[in-house]
This record gives C-alpha cells, sequence and structure tokens, in this order.
C-alpha cells in the first residue's frame, strides 16, 4: 500500500500508537505523519514530526486526515484547535467511544467527519473498527479512512450511525466478554479438580487457539462448533448445558443488550 497523503494524529496513546505503528508497517512514510500529544510517554518512530502542542506544528500544506485518537473528556479542549483546517478539503476522523458526528458538525461546521469504534485488539493489528461519516465525505477519503483503520484490523461500514451502540455492545466492549469467559472456563476448570495455574493455561490456550482457528478459516462458526462435537459423546454434553434455554445465547443476548443501552444513555 502507498500513501501520498498527510495525516496528522492526535494523541498517542494506546490507540494512537497502535496506528501510528500500524500505518508505518503498512507503508506510510513517516514524515508524512504529525502527531500532536502534550505527555509523550511511548516512544516515536523516527522520522515522524511530533509536537506537544498545534501551535507548534508548521505543515506545508493541510492534513489530508486530522485523526482524534484522545479521550472523550478530552475533545472539548482538543476539538476547536483544529477549526483551522475546517473548509479545507481535510478529513476528521474520532475513534473517541460514544461521541457523535453531530458533536463533531457543531465544531467543525463544514468538514468531512468520519466517527470509527474499533476494539482493544487493534493494539496487535488484531482489531476490528466499524466506520461511519455525515454525507460531506468524498469516495477518496472513505477509501483513505477505510485503510488507516484496516492497518490495526478489520474494517466495516455501517449507515445508520445509531447502530454505533449495538456495535459499541458487541465488539467495543467484546473483548472482555471474551476475557471473562477465560476466567469463567478456568475457575471451572478448578471445580472439576485443576490446579489453578493449569486450569487458567488451558483456558487461555483453549480461547486464543479457537479464536487463532476462527481466522484461519472461513467455513461458518456453526460447522466449527459441530465438527468438535460427536454424538453422545463429552463436547455434546457440555452443549446441551451451554445451548440450553438459559444457556450462553441469552446470557450474551442480555450482555450486549445492557452495553448497548448503557452506550446510549452515555451518548
Ligand atoms: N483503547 C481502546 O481499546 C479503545 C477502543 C475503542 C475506542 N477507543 C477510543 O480511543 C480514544 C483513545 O483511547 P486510548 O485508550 O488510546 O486513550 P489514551 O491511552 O489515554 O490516549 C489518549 C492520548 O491523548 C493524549 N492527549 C490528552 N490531551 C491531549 C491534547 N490536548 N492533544 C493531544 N493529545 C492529548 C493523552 O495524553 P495523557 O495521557 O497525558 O492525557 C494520551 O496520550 C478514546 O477516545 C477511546 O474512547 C479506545
Amino acid at each position: 500500500m502507498t500513501y501520498r497523503e498527510s495525516i496528522l494524529l492526535i494523541g498517542f496513546g494506546r490507540m494512537g500508537s497502535a496506528l501510528l505503528h500500524g500505518w508505518i508497517k503498512e507503508g506510510m512514510t513517516p514524515d508524512s505523519i504529525s502527531v500532536i500529544d502534550p505527555f509523550l510517554e511511548s516512544e516515536m518512530p523516527e522520522g515522524v514530526n511530533h509536537r506537544k502542542d498545534i501551535c507548534e506544528l508548521t505543515l506545508t500544506s493541510n492534513p489530508t486526515v486530522v485523526v482524534f485518537a484522545v479521550k472523550p473528556q478530552s475533545l472539548d479542549e482538543v476539538v476547536p484547535l483544529y477549526k483551522q483546517y475546517d473548509e479545507t478539503n481535510t478529513a476528521f476522523l474520532s475513534i473517541a467511544a460514544g461521541k457523535p458526528i453531530s458533536y463533531f458538525e457543531k465544531i467543525l461546521k463544514q468538514g468531512a467527519i468520519i466517527r470509527g469504534m474499533p476494539n482493544t485488539p487493534a493494539s496487535i493489528g488484531q482489531g476490528i473498527t466499524v466506520l461511519c461519516s455525515n454525507n460531506r465525505i468524498s469516495s477518496d477519503q472513505k477509501i483513505l479512512c477505510t485503510k488507516l483503520m484496516k492497518s490495526v484490523g478489520e474494517v466495516e461500514w455501517i449507515d445508520n450511525e445509531k447502530l454505533m451502540d449495538a456495535v459499541t455492545g458487541l465488539s467495543g466492549s467484546g473483548p472482555a466478554y471474551v476475557f471473562h469467559m477465560v476466567e469463567a472456563m478456568a475457575e471451572a476448570g478448578v471445580e472439576a479438580g485443576l490446579s489453578a495455574e493449569l486450569a487458567m493455561s488451558l483456558a487461555r490456550s483453549t480461547v486464543a487457539g479457537s479464536g487463532a482457528l476462527l481466522k484461519e478459516n472461513n467455513v461458518p462458526v456453526s460447522i466449527l462448533r459441530e465438527n468438535v462435537t460427536s454424538p453422545g459423546g463429552t463436547t455434546a454434553a457440555a452443549l446441551e448445558v451451554l445451548m440450553g434455554t438459559r444457556g450462553l445465547t441469552q446470557l450474551m443476548c442480555e450482555t450486549v443488550i445492557r452495553a448497548t443501552e448503557r452506550s446510549k444513555k452515555l451518548a
């Protein structure tokens, strides 16, 4: 992938640094990237133009995309500082959880605004990001923002921004559900007689390995499940419990809906 565009990244925390490293890995030249972060903790790759404050930054041309990767509570202070790029061809991509497109439109009145919801596996390039935008986005901007987020995993677009709450409830918060499943499996292993250490090791590897299988095989997940379930066997006995009427699907529906409702409330 080659980039001719210039990117201005605001915030070099966990998500900002994952993005930057992803862009460089995907072939973006470091000198086409500028970063603003007042308290830089992670190491900055060589050649990237880093400043503590936007006042200290001189760019030869307007950035193609300004990426907001700061905490949602910092946005009131941060976004107005980039109004100078409104009324230009700059696109604004925000990954701040819960902040709607309308929030940015109140400050950046002319801009193409793209809202993204990544998740934590993005930190190792294995995330999934859902993007949506206002109708000022051009097809080139859409392609570029897709590329930018693809550098840390998969990308999906949605047209209806209201669905971002459900996205947050599923893939945004989802890694925590999977981590908790590991905890639950490990605890169950201890109940069944294993040592805590061995049970945790088995649970971690089982979930990680199954995740890798999912990634590698494009077969339906139900087939993967059926492949390890012989009739009358141990897995079948276990799935009778897990897939029963008060089973995992019911529990997961309640879980995702609770997170979706909370996301709506916070927005
Ligand atoms: N991490 C995730 O898994 C995840 C998932 C989905 C969405 N997100 C979203 O991604 C955004 C960033 O999250 P994160 O986990 O990367 O947070 P983070 O690690 O706290 O990173 C935010 C960075 O922005 C810096 N910052 C604060 N004020 C600034 C300013 N005025 N100008 C430039 N930079 C400034 C912060 O510095 P200080 O730390 O010194 O304040 C910090 O380095 C959040 O809005 C979050 O909702 C994150």
